[in-house]
């Protein structure tokens, strides 16, 4: 394994920003003009980066470009919306149609009942609900396992990210000096202005351990009304869950009466036609979705087995929402769902992954960085620390430094991804555009390691 100096990686930020600077002059500008009408000149917090916010333009297929007019070669896709790749003609399409017929009427449309089918169908959860964002149907998924169960406590692994709602904001980029003992964690709020009342209707437990699970279910198993988690964390990084983990989550919350919910609202359409719940063949009561089913349009979807959803089918637990199931979404699910991500589509995933999950660690072998690549189809991560990582606390370990570093070279090198997340690639790139990539993460690995 190489060295890395931290007065070395210190340097070459300084560098890599300064040039990065120097390609942003109207992004920078026009971040001073934002500011004075937009809270820190950005509508979500996380669109706000070091040194600079890059204001977007437009977006082709694989491509991006920004304010400057800077093209990238997009392996962020929008925290993994954009699946289908920018501006699909086959959702533009979707989209033109339905905007010419009306886009809200208070009423479900065809295309409402055609995405639930369709759902069902990958999923093999017979009844669904759409919202607007993944936030929602989280909070939903353990609004349905409480009203089913009359149970008040729902197990959250740390380190996973289910959206922005009180009751779940909690234990997700916890500082570890705070956060209590790994195999019992103390739930944390996300971020200031959420109650720790909240918190007391959860339990913390870390990811990959099922002995957590069991303890607190041994404890106070007739209080917990269910578990959700991201069935593979990826916002944590992407870290895989072991064999028999879920399998062993499902066989115990059930013994306890109590139901278990994946979040797929990252993994959904995107690692398999019937996201992770496929890819494990362990099946959930509760699925939630989001992000890539939308092709680009605000939607969220929670689906459930008869169990789980009579209380929302016989009126227990209202689903309210002004925008539910809105049209102009329903339509480009339609087409995500059936013209875009086919077959094919995974297929192509599959031998994309080898070249760029392969040649990054292709790269990491022959430098000797501190790092792992874990990947699943066109999602995937390069984890800075030697040993694999698996959990929060683990990756809470990884070398931030070294991983703002690489993502600097990946901007200066043309190719836009998220600072510190799971790459996410569309249908759309060519092998040649991924191998800009690799390059990028050899051009990072020469300069640390020389
Ligand atoms: C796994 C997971 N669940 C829920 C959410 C929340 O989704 P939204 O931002 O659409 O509210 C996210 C967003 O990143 C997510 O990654």
């Amino acid at each position: 394994m190489s060295e890395i100096d931290p007065r070395r990686v210190a340097e070459l930020t300084e560098r890599e920003g300064e040039r990065l600077s120097e390609k942003l002059p109207r992004s920078i500008d026009f971040e001073k003009r934002a500011s004075r009408s937009l809270a820190g000149g950005v509508a979500c917090s996380w669109h706000a980066l070091d040194p600079h916010t890059i204001y977007g333009a437009r977006g082709e297929g694989s491509r991006v470009w920004d304010l400057d007019g800077n093209e990238y070669v997009d392996l962020h896709c929008g925290y993994g919306v954009m699946v289908v790749g920018h501006a699909n003609p086959k959702v533009v399409e979707a989209v033109r149609e339905r905007v010419g017929l009306g886009t809200h009427f208070a009423m479900p449309v065809e295309d409402t009942v055609v995405v639930a089918e369709l759902l069902a169908e990958r999923f093999g959860l017979p009844l669904w609900r759409f919202k607007n964002s993944g936030s929602e149907v989280t909070m939903d998924a353990c609004r349905i396992m409480r009203a089913a169960t009359g149970r008040d406590l729902i197990l959250k692994v740390e380190g996973c990210y289910h959206g922005s709602s009180d009751g779940l904001a909690f234990s997700y980029w916890a500082d570890v000096e705070q956060a209590g003992p790994r195999e019992r964690p103390i739930a944390l709020p996300n971020t200031a202005g959420v109650l720790e009342l909240f918190g007391q209707a959860l339990r913390i437990v870390p990811f990959n351990d099922l002995q957590a699970v069991e303890r607190v279910l041994a404890d106070e198993g007739d209080r917990v009304a269910g578990m959700i988690l991201e069935p593979i964390m990826m916002n944590s990084g992407v870290i895989l869950p072991a064999p028999g983990y879920l399998a062993g989550l499902r066989d115990l919350l059930h013994r306890h009466g109590a139901f278990l919910a994946f979040d797929e609202v990252k993994t959904g359409v995107t690692i398999a036609a019937g996201g992770a719940t496929e890819w494990s063949g362990v099946q959930p009561d509760l699925v939630t979705l989001a992000k890539a089913i939308g092709g680009g349009l605000p939607i969220g979807a929670v689906g459930g087995t008869e169990e789980a959803m009579r209380v929302v089918v016989d009126g227990t637990m209202e689903g309210e929402g002004t925008f539910n199931g809105n049209p102009l979404s329903m339509a480009a699910a339609r087409a995500v769902l059936t013209e875009v991500l086919t077959p094919d589509a995974y297929a192509r995933f599959g031998e994309l992954e080898q070249v760029l999950a392969g040649g990054l660690r292709d790269v990491v072998a022959r430098y000797g960085l501190p790092a792992t690549v874990p990947s699943i189809a066109c999602r995937g991560s390069v984890q800075f620390r030697s040993e694999p990582v698996r959990d929060y606390r683990d990756h809470a370990g990884t070398n931030a430094q070294l991983a703002h570093l690489a993502w600097l070279f990946q901007l200066n090198g043309g190719v836009f991804q998220p600072a510190g997340d799971p790459w996410t690639f569309s249908v759309a790139p060519t092998e040649e555009d991924l191998r800009r990539s690799v390059e990028n993460l050899e051009a990072f690995a020469a300069a640390v390691t020389g």
